[in-house]
């Protein structure tokens, strides 16, 4: 595996930033697009556009054909059991909202209780926050440790007879840590509760397996997979997709519509309401073939060396206090810097044209747990070298100067 040929395929790279080569370190928040991603977008919309599922000419055909080549590519890379477990949305985020809703509506009731962890982004948050107005539910935080994890233990813990569903982070967007979702899935499922996992962070790199899990729902994100923005996936076993109500309602995603009665559609399309974003779940295809082509376990081997590089490297340097220490640690690692604001350090950083993350990432819940309001955060992608993690930390020494930090 060459990175060199590999951050060749990805345009982004060719510009300058401030008159510096760019130093990509945001892929966490959202990673960069290879040129066959973008080729992709715009050769549907010069030769092949039309919209899916509803005209029978050659081009909706075509381009229906298209779009279902993307759900197939999607089941095989995560080995769904079926394909019609697979439903596409405009995020991982609105896959999160329509779990909190479609199970909150048919499953939740006054008093139940749904389990997360400290560590969840907001939107594994804020969607099941909606259901405490709505249906009187409590929400109860799996605690994070100081090394920035949550074990099964800590789930465990808070699990009680109200436990209706749990809602865990597959690998935090902050601390980086990799969660034991399988013993937790287990350990759930012994107790009869389903699972659903944000796999956000771990999607375009770890091996995901949606059989050997046996989660229940697991939200993706398109475009940190190096995939167009607009393209969410839910994996959902199909017994939950058949049984929980639709999400949003009108075009696509109806059978039969009376006066007094309506039908839905057969999965997939009961989930998938009015246009989509065909475009881009039709290029999704090419990110797929992209990661596909690399390996996986090759991704997993050359980032975990690189990630070890970062963690080694960042210790090294007196002036960053790294903000956590997980024994199993993906390719996410925030630090602050005394006397420094993360916006700061963004900021300087990115005057050599080092892109990196400051604020709460979307993780206030964690934040507070810290006792600070931010935090400064690099994540890695597979176009990333450890000559780039040299420049970030030439980068933050320059920013120790700047505020003649010791
Ligand atoms: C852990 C985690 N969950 C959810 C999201 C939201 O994903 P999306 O942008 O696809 O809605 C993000 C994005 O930052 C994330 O990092």
């Amino acid at each position: 595996m060459n990175i060199s040929d590999i951050k060749k395929q990805f345009p982004i790279f060719n510009n300058k930033i401030k008159n510096n080569d760019l130093v990509y370190l945001d892929s966490a928040n959202s990673a960069q697009k290879p040129q066959g991603v973008i080729n992709r977008v715009y050769d549907f919309y010069t030769k092949e556009f039309s919209n899916v599922g509803r005209s029978v000419h050659y081009l909706a055909v075509t381009a229906t054909n298209l779009y279902e080549n993307t759900r197939s590519s999607v089941q095989k890379y995560i080995n769904a059991k079926d394909r019609n477990e697979i439903v596409f949305t405009k995020g991982a985020t609105e896959a999160m909202n329509l779990i909190a809703n479609t199970f909150g509506q048919k499953y939740l009731n006054e008093g139940d209780e749904v389990l997360i962890t400290e560590l969840e982004h907001h939107s594994n948050y804020v969607p099941w926050h909606f259901l405490r107005k709505s249906k009187k539910i409590n929400i109860e935080f799996a605690e994070v440790n100081e090394d920035g994890e949550v074990t099964l233990d800590s789930i465990k813990k808070k699990i009680t007879n109200k436990t209706k569903i749990i809602g865990i982070t597959h690998l935090s967007n902050v601390t980086g840590a990799i969660l034991p979702i399988k013993e937790i899935i287990g350990l759930a499922h012994s107790k009869g509760i389903p699972v659903l996992i944000d796999g956000c962070q771990s999607a375009p790199h770890l091996k995901l397996d949606m059989q050997d899990l046996d989660c229940d729902f697991y939200a993706i994100s398109g475009h940190k997979m190096y995939g167009p923005t607009g393209v969410g996936i839910l994996y959902a076993k199909k017994k939950w997709l058949e049984d929980l109500p639709p999400y949003q309602g009108g075009g696509g995603m109806i059978k039969e519509v009376k006066k007094q009665a309506i039908s839905y559609a057969d999965l997939p399309n009961k989930y998938e309401a009015g246009t989509m974003a065909t475009a881009q779940v039709i290029a999704f295809n090419e990110s797929i073939k992209f990661l596909e082509k690399i390996g996986i376990e090759n991704i997993q081997n050359y980032e975990k060396e690189l990630i070890n590089y970062t963690v080694d490297t960042l210790k090294k340097n007196n002036s960053v206090k790294l903000i956590a220490n997980p024994k199993n640690r993906g390719g996410v690692i925030s630090f602050t810097m005394e006397g420094v604001h993360p916006h700061d350090i963004a900021t300087i950083l990115d005057e050599d044209g080092v892109a990196i993350r400051a604020g709460h990432h979307c993780c206030q819940i964690l934040h507070e747990k810290l006792g600070i309001p931010a935090t400064a955060r690099v994540s890695i992608g597979i176009y990333n070298t450890k000559e780039d993690i040299d420049q970030l930390n030439s980068s933050i020494n320059k920013c120790n100067k700047i505020f003649d930090l010791k």
